[in-house]
């Protein structure tokens, strides 16, 4: 079996969905439950005796060594964070804390666990971290994309906190031994995933009437990957990845904010007309992030030349896919947007 971290979340819960659609091979899965995981995002698996779901933090050292005794998994698969670069500069404590520290944790854990196992058990277990792009800095426009021998060059306490926590996973390689693989990945879009980030609260906020905030000029570019696309590279890093490299996960598909957001306004003209008007009229220009990334790119040929690993969705097909679900999955949607969510709305974008 593996355990996975942050299971709950956007990406963990589409990666155990997917891992379960596509082998029998038990899961455990251990998530704290905050603003950002959501157990409805696993309700197709109630029932479902290969999926345990364990409700607790990464930072708690006895209860990862007891999930790891009981459990005994093959691999880890690290997905818990904080993963909100706006949440971070409001408040970056909770990003040392899980990102830096629990990443800490589970290390220290899992060399005690790998380092009680023989033979072929040992020489087999992988901790799989799952990391992000941001790490690498902001690109200019004629700088190629981000390659794993870029130097890490993070700007904001989110990528700060994710540049250390891949410090701290590559230390325990070289120190250790621990049999470590990383990934760097693209912004992902998809189903499951909190309207807080740009795709699904422009979604949410186009279906309800409301402004379509665009920071700044709109015009920074991030490089988007549909979220399956993104499992589907951890199950080819997880399996044949060597041990101690770190591979880029990219959807070959930069975009600027602007045109994202005029995008999707196009499809929900399509797929769910407002009788008001063209939902692009609601686009409003508001005050840029502080220290925003204006650029980030992903060179993804060393994942496709050693691994075979390409994405399977066109930016075109997945964005599709994505505004159709939300359409579909408004009860979802109503759900998050609890009274936590309206506050986080509120401290971040009204005096903007
Ligand atoms: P998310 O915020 O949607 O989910 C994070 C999950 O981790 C939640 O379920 C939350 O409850 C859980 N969690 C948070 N703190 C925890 C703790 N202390 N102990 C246990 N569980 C905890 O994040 P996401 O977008 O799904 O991102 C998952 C991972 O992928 C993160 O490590 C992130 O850095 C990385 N990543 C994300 C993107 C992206 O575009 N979203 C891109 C590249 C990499
Ligand atoms: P986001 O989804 O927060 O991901 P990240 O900051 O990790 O790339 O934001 C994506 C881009 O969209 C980023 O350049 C900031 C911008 N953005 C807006 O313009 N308006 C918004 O309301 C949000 C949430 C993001």
């Amino acid at each position: 079996m593996i355990l996975v971290t942050g299971g709950a979340g956007f990406i963990g819960s589409n990666f155990v969905l997917d891992w379960l659609a596509q082998s029998d091979e038990p899961v455990v899965n251990l998530d704290a439950l905050t603003y950002a995981g959501n157990l409805a995002n696993l309700a197709t698996l109630a029932g479902d005796a290969r999926h345990t779901f364990v409700k607790g933090d990464i930072c708690d050292r006895a209860l990862v060594d007891s999930l790891l005794a009981t459990h005994r998994p093959r691999a880890i698969v690290h997905f818990a964070a904080e993963s909100h670069v706006d949440r971070s500069i409001h408040g970056p404590g909770a990003f040392m804390k899980t990102n830096v520290d629990g990443t800490f944790t589970l290390l220290e854990a899992a060399r005690a666990y790998w380092g009680g196992l023989q033979g072929d058990e040992k020489a087999a277990f992988r901790f799989h971290h799952v990391s992000t792009d941001e790490v690498y800095g902001s690109l200019k426009p004629s700088d190629p994309p981000f390659a794993e021998t870029n130097p890490y060059e993070p700007n904001s306490p989110y990528s700060a906190s994710k540049a250390a926590s891949d410090h701290l996973v590559r230390a325990w390689h070289h120190t250790y031994g621990l049999p470590v693989v990383t990934t760097n990945c693209s912004n992902n879009y998809g189903p499951y995933h909190f309207p807080e980030k740009l795709i699904p609260l422009m979604i949410v906020n186009a279906l309800a009437g409301k402004p379509l905030p665009v920071y700044g000029d709109g015009q920074q570019i991030r490089d988007w990957l549909y979220v399956k696309d993104h499992c589907s590279g951890i199950r080819a890093v997880l399996a044949g990845g060597r041990l101690g490299e770190t591979y880029n996960i990219g959807g070959w598909n930069e975009q600027a904010n602007i045109d994202i957001v005029k995008i999707v306004c196009a499809l929900l003209d399509e797929l769910r007309p407002d009788p008001a008007g063209p939902y692009s009229r609601l686009i409003t220009y508001v005050t840029d992030r502080p220290g925003h990334d204006r650029r980030y790119a992903i060179d993804a040929r060393k994942i496709e030349r050693e691994l075979g690993w390409r994405p399977a969705e066109t930016f075109e097909t997945g964005i599709r896919k994505t505004v159709q679900w939300y359409l579909d999955n408004a009860d979802w949607v109503a759900n998050v947007q609890s009274g936590a969510y309206k506050d986080w709305v509120s401290t971040n974008y009204q005096a903007r």
